[in-house]
């Protein structure tokens, strides 16, 4: 099931957020959604929204490693772009991310340009765009 983020699912968000900061200012900004999975939250995504030039811009999006590949990332990914139907959905990863290069262009997302330099010495980051649909049934 996909619904807000409370403050209550900060303590099962932080046993597997990779990002190495609190979500918290997103979970109160309202930005924030979760994947609940048996009464556990196994997954969230932040987006940010006119962050980019106007656009949406998804800032974070994890899966707990014991729910990977079934489906979670795609489905809060999906969740967003119905929620952002009409607008242009910006979304970036590490080059070198390769599981979720590749769940992007699953889902049909162009790449938009690569920057490097935001990732101090490592990885260049990829931009990518879509243009969200109402009628994209990909789940
Ligand atoms: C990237 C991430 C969010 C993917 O979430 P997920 O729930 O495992 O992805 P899904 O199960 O929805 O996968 C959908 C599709 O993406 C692709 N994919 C996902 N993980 C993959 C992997 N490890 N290797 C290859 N392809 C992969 C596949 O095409 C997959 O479809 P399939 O399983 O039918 O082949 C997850 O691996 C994660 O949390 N990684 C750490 C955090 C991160 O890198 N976040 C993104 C940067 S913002």
């Amino acid at each position: 099931m996909i619904r807000p983020g409370n403050p209550a699912d900060l303590p099962a968000i932080d046993a597997f957020d990779p990002f190495g900061d609190s979500r918290a200012d997103e979970v109160a900004a309202g930005r924030l959604t979760v994947f609940g999975q048996a009464g556990r939250v196994v997954g969230f995504l932040s987006v940010a929204t006119d962050a980019l030039l106007g656009h949406p811009f998804v800032s974070y999006l994890a899966v707990a490693p014991d729910a990977r590949r079934t489906g979670v990332g795609s489905a809060l990914l999906a969740d967003t772009e119905r929620r952002h139907a009409g607008r242009r959905l910006v979304i970036s990863t590490e080059e070198t991310n390769a599981p979720m290069r590749a769940l992007l262009a699953g889902r049909g997302y162009t790449v938009s340009g690569v920057l490097h330099g935001l990732n101090g010495d490592g990885p260049a980051e990829v931009f990518y765009y879509k243009d969200c649909s109402r009628f994209d049934l990909r789940s």
